[in-house]
């Protein structure tokens, strides 16, 4: 045989892998989800995202300590509020438990990134995303209440707002807000290409922020469009973006890598729940690795454009990345 080019020269050992190697983790390229809830000493497991809880402050606390030991690059809160109403007016409440735990985090760790989820589904009573009038969610009234949360959420101490309700124009009315306020440091992380996905089910038992009646398709995007997402994150950059997210992840990673192709600017990538939950149940019957098989597709994740990832595994990939 006269083969000289063979490929799987840069194959035969670990250490010739790790040099070619072109997609390499970090610790800090992820974001681990957190849900605080009212009361004390509260840490319930999500039954459908085993190893996820909902916290009072306090275990809380706890958790926040351990993801700054183990160095992961941020968090991403999401709150469990005890009162809902028709327009979700407890989202941006100064004492709501989400502006709470900004304050004691900050306090207690003032290095680490806060990132707070901005959208009302968890605050409204008929479990939609903004303000309803006759079973239609209306854009333009909602956006000055998805603003206030913003606000709400700068004045207790986070880095970052991520608006996850996929309203018109919400990123510029963030942004003109924060603004007024003098808080133009605080950046916004854009769910931009957030789709009308199946795969968010355990996160909406999780939150309680499944809608009573109907579905979030007048507002979340269609599975079926690409270039639609473009125009979505194009849209967010010109209201001022400062990244923008593609959700969910594994499903649409040819929307990463056309963000990708597209924009120069920071993407990140939502490994949803119900992601989480798959593979989760089929570790629990010995049916895939775990560990295998959640490094192979966070790496696919980043591969495909992502540099940064929320993922409920954040906090064990960090730790498993050390010998993979
Ligand atoms: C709130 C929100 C959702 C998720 C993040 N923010 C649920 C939804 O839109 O129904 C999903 C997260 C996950 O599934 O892990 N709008």
């Amino acid at each position: 045989m006269d083969l000289i080019h063979r490929p799987r020269r840069l194959r035969t050992t670990a250490g010739i892998r790790n040099l070619v190697r072109e997609t390499k983790l970090n610790k800090e390229d992820f974001i681990y989800p957190l849900f605080v809830i009212g009361g004390e000493g509260i840490k319930e497991e999500i039954p459908s995202m085993p190893g996820n809880y909902h916290c009072s402050l306090d275990q809380l606390m706890i958790e926040v300590e351990e993801i700054v030991k183990l160095g992961i690059g941020g968090i991403l809160l999401f709150g469990i509020p005890d009162h809902k109403d028709e327009i979700g007016s407890s989202a941006w409440s100064e004492d709501g438990i989400v502006q709470q735990a900004c304050r004691k985090i900050k306090e207690e760790y003032p290095e680490l990134l806060l990132i707070t989820d901005v959208c009302l589904c968890q605050y409204t009573s008929h479990g939609h995303c903004g303000t309803l009038e006759d079973g239609c969610l209306l854009n333009d009234p909602t956006l000055e209440n998805l603003a206030k949360v913003a606000l709400s959420h700068a004045k207790a101490g986070a880095d970052m707002v991520a608006p996850s309700d996929m309203m018109d124009g919400r990123v510029i009315a963030i942004r003109e807000k924060l603004d007024q306020a003098c808080y133009d440091d605080v950046a916004i992380m854009s769910y931009s290409a957030k789709y009308a996905s199946a795969f968010y089910g355990p996160f909406r038992d999780a939150a309680h922020s499944a809608p009573k009646q109907g579905d979030r398709k007048s507002y979340q995007m269609d599975p079926a469009n690409s270039d639609e997402a473009l125009r979505e994150m194009k849209l967010d950059l010109d209201e001022s973006a400062d990244i923008i997210m593609v959700k969910p992840a594994l499903a649409y990673l040819d929307i990463i890598r056309r963000a990708k192709d597209n924009f120069i600017t920071p993407i990140a990538a939502y490994n949803v729940s119900g992601e989480y939950a798959m593979i989760k149940a089929a570790a629990e019957k010995d049916w895939v690795n775990e560990k295998a098989i959640v490094l192979e597709m966070l790496t696919s994740i980043k591969r495909a454009g992502a540099e940064i990832i929320i993922t409920y595994w954040a906090k064990d990939a960090a730790k498993w990345i050390n010998d993979y």
